[in-house]
Protein backbone atom coordinates (compact mmCIF):
# COMPACT_ATOMS: atom_id res chain seq x y z
CA UNK A 1 0.00 0.00 0.00
CA UNK A 2 1.44 3.71 -0.73
CA UNK A 3 2.34 5.88 1.96
CA UNK A 4 -0.37 7.42 3.85
CA UNK A 5 0.34 10.39 2.71
CA UNK A 6 0.76 9.79 -0.70
CA UNK A 7 -2.74 8.72 -0.66
CA UNK A 8 -4.20 12.38 0.79
CA UNK A 9 -1.48 13.75 -1.91
CA UNK A 10 -3.81 12.10 -4.95
CA UNK A 11 -6.83 12.67 -3.47
CA UNK A 12 -5.86 16.55 -2.56
CA UNK A 13 -4.19 16.97 -6.45
CA UNK A 14 -8.01 15.80 -7.13
CA UNK A 15 -9.88 18.07 -5.07
CA UNK A 16 -7.51 21.06 -5.81
CA UNK A 17 -9.09 20.83 -9.33
CA UNK A 18 -12.65 20.63 -8.65
CA UNK A 19 -14.87 23.42 -9.95
CA UNK A 20 -16.71 23.76 -6.88
CA UNK A 21 -16.16 22.08 -3.57
CA UNK A 22 -18.13 18.75 -3.15
CA UNK A 23 -18.43 18.44 0.84
CA UNK A 24 -19.61 15.01 1.70
CA UNK A 25 -19.36 13.83 -1.86
CA UNK A 26 -17.07 11.92 -3.84
CA UNK A 27 -14.45 14.61 -5.26
CA UNK A 28 -14.40 12.48 -8.90
CA UNK A 29 -17.47 10.50 -10.12
CA UNK A 30 -19.63 12.90 -7.84
CA UNK A 31 -23.04 12.11 -9.72
CA UNK A 32 -24.16 8.80 -9.68
CA UNK A 33 -27.04 6.36 -8.85
CA UNK A 34 -27.30 3.10 -6.65
CA UNK A 35 -29.12 0.36 -8.11
CA UNK A 36 -29.89 -3.44 -6.96
CA UNK A 37 -29.59 -6.88 -8.82
CA UNK A 38 -28.28 -10.33 -9.08
CA UNK A 39 -25.09 -11.97 -10.35
CA UNK A 40 -24.72 -15.51 -11.66
CA UNK A 41 -21.64 -16.74 -12.35
CA UNK A 42 -21.29 -18.96 -15.58
CA UNK A 43 -21.35 -22.82 -15.56
CA UNK A 44 -17.20 -22.65 -16.81
CA UNK A 45 -16.56 -19.81 -14.45
CA UNK A 46 -14.50 -21.97 -11.43
CA UNK A 47 -12.31 -23.30 -13.72
CA UNK A 48 -10.79 -20.15 -13.76
CA UNK A 49 -11.59 -18.46 -10.66
CA UNK A 50 -12.15 -19.61 -7.38
CA UNK A 51 -13.24 -16.97 -5.64
CA UNK A 52 -16.62 -17.43 -4.08
CA UNK A 53 -19.11 -15.30 -5.93
CA UNK A 54 -18.11 -17.38 -9.57
CA UNK A 55 -19.71 -20.92 -7.49
CA UNK A 56 -22.42 -20.56 -9.59
CA UNK A 57 -24.95 -19.39 -6.67
CA UNK A 58 -27.24 -16.38 -7.37
CA UNK A 59 -25.07 -13.43 -5.55
CA UNK A 60 -26.79 -10.30 -4.23
CA UNK A 61 -24.82 -6.98 -5.87
CA UNK A 62 -24.98 -3.07 -5.83
CA UNK A 63 -23.81 -1.15 -8.33
CA UNK A 64 -23.23 2.71 -8.55
CA UNK A 65 -23.24 3.79 -12.09
CA UNK A 66 -21.53 7.62 -12.29
CA UNK A 67 -20.14 10.18 -14.48
CA UNK A 68 -16.76 10.66 -14.31
CA UNK A 69 -16.23 14.71 -13.80
CA UNK A 70 -16.22 15.83 -10.18
CA UNK A 71 -18.53 18.53 -9.38
CA UNK A 72 -22.56 18.84 -8.43
CA UNK A 73 -23.60 19.51 -11.50
CA UNK A 74 -24.97 16.41 -13.63
CA UNK A 75 -23.86 17.24 -17.47
CA UNK A 76 -24.94 13.69 -18.80
CA UNK A 77 -25.04 14.85 -22.31
CA UNK A 78 -21.20 15.69 -22.06
CA UNK A 79 -18.77 13.40 -23.30
CA UNK A 80 -17.07 11.97 -19.95
CA UNK A 81 -15.77 9.16 -18.77
CA UNK A 82 -18.63 6.80 -16.86
CA UNK A 83 -18.06 4.63 -14.17
CA UNK A 84 -19.77 1.66 -12.96
CA UNK A 85 -18.99 0.41 -9.46
CA UNK A 86 -20.25 -3.25 -8.29
CA UNK A 87 -20.26 -4.75 -4.84
CA UNK A 88 -20.79 -8.54 -5.00
CA UNK A 89 -22.45 -9.75 -1.15
CA UNK A 90 -21.19 -13.07 -0.04
CA UNK A 91 -22.87 -15.26 1.57
CA UNK A 92 -21.07 -14.90 4.70
CA UNK A 93 -21.36 -11.05 4.40
CA UNK A 94 -18.14 -10.10 2.95
CA UNK A 95 -17.97 -8.38 -0.15
CA UNK A 96 -16.04 -7.75 -2.90
CA UNK A 97 -15.70 -4.90 -5.60
CA UNK A 98 -15.41 -4.57 -9.32
CA UNK A 99 -14.85 -0.77 -10.34
CA UNK A 100 -14.69 0.29 -14.03
CA UNK A 101 -15.52 2.56 -16.17
CA UNK A 102 -16.06 3.33 -19.87
CA UNK A 103 -12.33 3.85 -20.83
CA UNK A 104 -10.14 1.15 -22.34
CA UNK A 105 -6.54 2.25 -20.66
CA UNK A 106 -6.38 4.12 -18.07
CA UNK A 107 -3.43 7.05 -18.76
CA UNK A 108 -0.84 7.12 -16.44
CA UNK A 109 0.95 4.33 -15.13
CA UNK A 110 2.23 4.85 -11.92
CA UNK A 111 1.50 7.79 -8.48
CA UNK A 112 4.86 9.99 -10.37
CA UNK A 113 3.34 10.60 -13.87
CA UNK A 114 -0.62 10.85 -11.81
CA UNK A 115 1.11 13.99 -10.05
CA UNK A 116 3.07 15.37 -13.16
CA UNK A 117 -0.68 14.47 -14.91
CA UNK A 118 -2.66 16.73 -12.34
CA UNK A 119 0.29 19.55 -12.44
CA UNK A 120 -0.48 19.90 -16.21
CA UNK A 121 -3.90 19.32 -16.45
CA UNK A 122 -5.17 22.23 -14.17
CA UNK A 123 -8.95 23.62 -14.60
CA UNK A 124 -8.50 26.40 -17.32
CA UNK A 125 -10.55 29.05 -19.31
CA UNK A 126 -11.99 26.94 -21.75
CA UNK A 127 -13.21 28.57 -25.15
CA UNK A 128 -13.96 27.63 -28.75
CA UNK A 129 -10.68 27.57 -30.94
CA UNK A 130 -10.26 28.86 -34.11
CA UNK A 131 -10.36 26.76 -37.16
CA UNK A 132 -7.38 27.75 -38.57
CA UNK A 133 -5.36 26.67 -35.21
CA UNK A 134 -7.23 23.42 -35.01
CA UNK A 135 -6.00 22.79 -38.73
CA UNK A 136 -2.09 23.81 -37.65
CA UNK A 137 -2.79 21.54 -34.96
CA UNK A 138 -3.79 18.58 -37.23
CA UNK A 139 -0.66 19.37 -39.26
CA UNK A 140 1.50 19.20 -36.33
CA UNK A 141 -0.31 15.63 -35.96
CA UNK A 142 -1.64 16.71 -32.64
CA UNK A 143 -5.30 16.16 -31.35
CA UNK A 144 -7.23 19.39 -31.55
CA UNK A 145 -9.50 20.73 -28.59
CA UNK A 146 -13.01 19.83 -28.82
CA UNK A 147 -15.62 22.68 -29.01
CA UNK A 148 -16.99 23.79 -25.54
CA UNK A 149 -20.49 22.94 -24.29
CA UNK A 150 -23.00 25.83 -23.84
CA UNK A 151 -22.04 27.57 -20.63
CA UNK A 152 -18.69 25.70 -20.17
CA UNK A 153 -16.20 27.80 -19.59
CA UNK A 154 -13.54 26.39 -17.53
CA UNK A 155 -12.04 22.61 -18.22
CA UNK A 156 -9.02 20.24 -18.13
CA UNK A 157 -8.90 18.79 -21.69
CA UNK A 158 -6.96 21.22 -23.03
CA UNK A 159 -3.77 20.46 -20.47
CA UNK A 160 -4.85 16.98 -20.32
CA UNK A 161 -3.75 16.86 -24.17
CA UNK A 162 -1.03 19.12 -23.62
CA UNK A 163 -0.17 16.18 -21.45
CA UNK A 164 -1.15 13.36 -24.40
CA UNK A 165 0.80 15.29 -26.31
CA UNK A 166 4.35 14.58 -24.75
CA UNK A 167 3.57 11.47 -22.99
CA UNK A 168 3.02 8.31 -26.04
CA UNK A 169 2.06 6.09 -22.98
CA UNK A 170 -0.99 8.64 -22.26
CA UNK A 171 -2.48 8.99 -25.74
CA UNK A 172 -4.22 5.84 -25.95
CA UNK A 173 -6.25 6.91 -22.62
CA UNK A 174 -6.43 10.61 -23.09
CA UNK A 175 -7.53 9.99 -26.57
CA UNK A 176 -10.38 8.13 -26.21
CA UNK A 177 -11.55 10.34 -23.26
CA UNK A 178 -12.00 13.26 -26.10
CA UNK A 179 -13.63 10.86 -28.01
CA UNK A 180 -15.92 8.60 -25.68
CA UNK A 181 -19.21 10.61 -25.91
CA UNK A 182 -22.31 10.29 -23.77
CA UNK A 183 -24.72 7.07 -23.46
CA UNK A 184 -27.82 6.67 -24.05
CA UNK A 185 -28.18 5.01 -21.02
CA UNK A 186 -25.83 4.05 -18.26
CA UNK A 187 -27.20 0.38 -19.31
CA UNK A 188 -25.90 0.98 -22.93
CA UNK A 189 -22.07 1.04 -22.26
CA UNK A 190 -19.35 -1.23 -22.01
CA UNK A 191 -17.17 -0.86 -18.67
CA UNK A 192 -13.68 -2.08 -18.07
CA UNK A 193 -11.90 -2.26 -14.99
CA UNK A 194 -8.48 -1.92 -16.40
CA UNK A 195 -5.92 -3.27 -14.24
CA UNK A 196 -4.56 -6.54 -14.37
CA UNK A 197 -5.41 -9.24 -11.68
CA UNK A 198 -4.15 -13.05 -10.62
CA UNK A 199 -7.42 -15.44 -10.39
CA UNK A 200 -7.06 -19.22 -9.22
CA UNK A 201 -8.52 -21.75 -10.90
CA UNK A 202 -9.77 -25.11 -9.39
CA UNK A 203 -6.83 -26.95 -10.68
CA UNK A 204 -4.86 -24.26 -9.02
CA UNK A 205 -3.63 -22.71 -11.99
CA UNK A 206 -2.93 -18.84 -11.21
CA UNK A 207 -3.69 -16.70 -14.63
CA UNK A 208 -3.32 -12.84 -15.50
CA UNK A 209 -6.52 -11.51 -16.52
CA UNK A 210 -8.50 -8.11 -17.31
CA UNK A 211 -11.95 -8.06 -16.34
CA UNK A 212 -14.48 -6.17 -18.27
CA UNK A 213 -18.70 -5.51 -18.59
CA UNK A 214 -20.80 -5.93 -21.63
CA UNK A 215 -24.09 -4.71 -21.99
CA UNK A 216 -26.48 -7.12 -23.70
CA UNK A 217 -28.58 -4.34 -24.70
CA UNK A 218 -25.86 -3.24 -27.10
CA UNK A 219 -23.61 -0.12 -26.82
CA UNK A 220 -24.86 3.17 -27.71
CA UNK A 221 -23.91 7.07 -27.36
CA UNK A 222 -26.22 10.20 -28.17
CA UNK A 223 -25.53 11.60 -31.33
CA UNK A 224 -22.64 14.15 -30.59
CA UNK A 225 -23.60 16.60 -33.10
CA UNK A 226 -26.85 17.35 -31.62
CA UNK A 227 -27.14 19.63 -28.71
CA UNK A 228 -26.52 17.76 -25.19
CA UNK A 229 -29.36 17.13 -23.37
CA UNK A 230 -28.37 17.18 -19.43
CA UNK A 231 -29.86 15.22 -16.60
CA UNK A 232 -31.14 12.06 -18.00
CA UNK A 233 -29.52 9.15 -17.39
CA UNK A 234 -30.72 8.81 -14.34
CA UNK A 235 -34.82 8.96 -15.17
CA UNK A 236 -33.85 6.76 -18.31
CA UNK A 237 -32.14 4.13 -15.73
CA UNK A 238 -35.35 4.00 -13.58
CA UNK A 239 -37.95 3.81 -16.53
CA UNK A 240 -36.05 0.79 -18.10
CA UNK A 241 -35.59 -1.11 -15.12
CA UNK A 242 -39.49 -0.57 -14.04
CA UNK A 243 -40.08 -2.07 -17.42
CA UNK A 244 -37.34 -5.38 -18.10
CA UNK A 245 -34.30 -5.60 -16.06
CA UNK A 246 -30.90 -4.71 -17.76
CA UNK A 247 -28.40 -6.94 -17.99
CA UNK A 248 -24.33 -7.16 -18.17
CA UNK A 249 -22.08 -10.11 -18.98
CA UNK A 250 -18.81 -10.40 -17.09
CA UNK A 251 -16.09 -10.85 -19.49
CA UNK A 252 -12.40 -12.10 -18.33
CA UNK A 253 -9.87 -11.91 -21.04
CA UNK A 254 -6.50 -14.19 -20.20
CA UNK A 255 -2.99 -12.89 -20.66
CA UNK A 256 -0.38 -14.26 -22.00
CA UNK A 257 3.46 -14.26 -21.83
CA UNK A 258 4.39 -10.88 -22.97
CA UNK A 259 1.04 -8.69 -22.07
CA UNK A 260 1.18 -5.85 -19.79
CA UNK A 261 0.89 -7.55 -15.87
CA UNK A 262 1.71 -3.75 -14.29
CA UNK A 263 0.51 -1.22 -16.56
CA UNK A 264 -2.89 -0.09 -17.43
CA UNK A 265 -2.09 2.13 -20.14
CA UNK A 266 -1.12 -0.82 -22.17
CA UNK A 267 -3.67 -2.55 -23.81
CA UNK A 268 -3.65 -6.59 -24.66
CA UNK A 269 -3.77 -7.86 -28.01
CA UNK A 270 -7.65 -8.56 -29.32
CA UNK A 271 -6.85 -11.89 -30.02
CA UNK A 272 -6.80 -13.01 -26.31
CA UNK A 273 -8.89 -15.24 -24.85
CA UNK A 274 -12.11 -13.93 -23.36
CA UNK A 275 -14.48 -16.01 -20.93
CA UNK A 276 -18.24 -14.92 -20.21
CA UNK A 277 -17.83 -15.12 -16.48
CA UNK A 278 -21.18 -14.58 -15.28
CA UNK A 279 -24.58 -12.20 -16.04
CA UNK A 280 -25.52 -9.35 -13.77
CA UNK A 281 -29.56 -8.68 -13.65
CA UNK A 282 -30.23 -5.17 -12.82
CA UNK A 283 -33.67 -4.83 -11.01
CA UNK A 284 -34.58 -1.80 -9.65
CA UNK A 285 -32.73 1.58 -8.53
CA UNK A 286 -32.25 1.50 -5.15
CA UNK A 287 -34.81 3.43 -3.17
CA UNK A 288 -32.47 4.69 -0.56
CA UNK A 289 -29.81 6.23 -2.48
CA UNK A 290 -27.64 7.50 0.64
CA UNK A 291 -27.18 3.65 1.94
CA UNK A 292 -27.08 1.95 -1.27
CA UNK A 293 -25.42 4.72 -3.11
CA UNK A 294 -23.58 7.01 -1.83
CA UNK A 295 -22.56 5.83 1.57
CA UNK A 296 -21.15 2.93 -0.24
CA UNK A 297 -17.35 3.24 -0.24
CA UNK A 298 -16.04 0.91 -2.93
CA UNK A 299 -12.42 0.08 -3.40
CA UNK A 300 -10.44 -1.92 -6.10
CA UNK A 301 -8.84 -3.95 -3.70
CA UNK A 302 -11.54 -4.91 -1.77
CA UNK A 303 -11.11 -9.08 -2.92
CA UNK A 304 -11.34 -12.28 -1.75
CA UNK A 305 -9.54 -15.20 -1.63
CA UNK A 306 -9.03 -16.89 -5.49
CA UNK A 307 -8.50 -13.21 -6.86
CA UNK A 308 -5.39 -11.13 -6.29
CA UNK A 309 -3.68 -7.36 -7.05
CA UNK A 310 -1.42 -7.41 -9.49
CA UNK A 311 1.65 -5.32 -8.89
CA UNK A 312 0.21 -2.61 -10.97
CA UNK A 313 1.05 0.76 -9.22
CA UNK A 314 -1.89 2.59 -9.89
CA UNK A 315 -3.72 -0.19 -8.61
CA UNK A 316 -1.72 0.00 -4.95
CA UNK A 317 -2.08 3.23 -5.29
CA UNK A 318 -6.37 3.50 -5.30
CA UNK A 319 -6.37 1.25 -1.98
CA UNK A 320 -4.91 4.22 0.39
CA UNK A 321 -6.82 6.92 -1.47
CA UNK A 322 -10.19 5.42 -1.77
CA UNK A 323 -10.12 5.25 2.02
CA UNK A 324 -8.36 8.86 2.20
CA UNK A 325 -11.55 10.09 0.32
CA UNK A 326 -14.24 7.80 2.01
CA UNK A 327 -13.00 8.77 5.47
CA UNK A 328 -13.07 12.58 4.09
CA UNK A 329 -17.05 12.22 3.05
CA UNK A 330 -17.89 9.91 5.96
CA UNK A 331 -18.55 7.14 3.56
CA UNK A 332 -19.17 3.28 4.87
CA UNK A 333 -15.51 0.97 6.57
CA UNK A 334 -13.08 -0.23 4.29
CA UNK A 335 -13.06 -3.70 5.74
CA UNK A 336 -10.20 -5.67 3.54
CA UNK A 337 -11.96 -9.12 4.04
C1 LIG B 1 -4.14 6.96 -9.27
C2 LIG B 1 -5.27 6.75 -9.92
C3 LIG B 1 -6.62 7.03 -9.33
C4 LIG B 1 -6.98 7.82 -8.28
C5 LIG B 1 -6.07 8.66 -7.40
C6 LIG B 1 -8.42 7.71 -8.13
C7 LIG B 1 -9.15 8.35 -7.15
C8 LIG B 1 -10.49 8.18 -6.92
C9 LIG B 1 -11.20 8.66 -5.77
C10 LIG B 1 -10.57 9.47 -4.64
C11 LIG B 1 -12.49 8.29 -5.89
C12 LIG B 1 -13.62 8.53 -4.89
C13 LIG B 1 -13.66 7.32 -3.95
C14 LIG B 1 -14.68 7.42 -2.85
O1 LIG B 1 -14.82 8.49 -2.25
O2 LIG B 1 -15.33 6.40 -2.56
C15 LIG B 1 -12.61 7.56 -7.12
C16 LIG B 1 -13.77 7.03 -7.60
C17 LIG B 1 -13.85 6.26 -8.74
N1 LIG B 1 -12.81 5.88 -9.57
FE1 LIG B 1 -10.88 6.36 -9.31
N2 LIG B 1 -8.91 6.88 -9.08
C18 LIG B 1 -7.85 6.43 -9.84
C19 LIG B 1 -7.91 5.54 -10.88
C20 LIG B 1 -9.06 4.98 -11.37
C21 LIG B 1 -9.10 4.00 -12.41
C22 LIG B 1 -7.88 3.38 -13.12
C23 LIG B 1 -10.41 3.71 -12.63
C24 LIG B 1 -10.94 2.74 -13.65
C25 LIG B 1 -11.20 1.50 -13.42
C26 LIG B 1 -11.21 4.49 -11.69
C27 LIG B 1 -12.58 4.47 -11.57
C28 LIG B 1 -13.31 5.10 -10.57
C29 LIG B 1 -14.76 4.98 -10.40
C30 LIG B 1 -15.73 4.22 -11.30
C31 LIG B 1 -15.08 5.70 -9.25
C32 LIG B 1 -16.47 5.87 -8.64
C33 LIG B 1 -16.72 4.70 -7.69
C34 LIG B 1 -18.02 4.83 -6.94
O3 LIG B 1 -19.08 4.96 -7.59
O4 LIG B 1 -17.96 4.79 -5.70
N3 LIG B 1 -10.35 5.24 -10.95
N4 LIG B 1 -11.38 7.50 -7.74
Amino acid sequence: MVDASVAKRLVQAIIDNLPEPVPGKRPVHTIGIGVKGEFVASDVARTYCIAEHFKGQPVPVSVRFSNGLGGLEQHDGWSDVRGMATRFHLPDGRGTDLIATTLGEFFVRNVEDFFEFADVAKLEKYERRAWWRKLGDLLQLKVPPRNPYPNETVSVDAGALRYANRHRFAQLGIFQVSLIGAPVSYARASYHAVHTFWVTGSDGARRPVRFSWQPVAGVRNTDPKAVPRDKYLFEELKNRLRRWPARFMLMMTIGEAGDALDDPTKPWPGTRIRVVMGTLTLIKVAEDQEADGERISFNPCRLVPGIEVSADPILEARLGAYEVSREMRGGCPFRWR
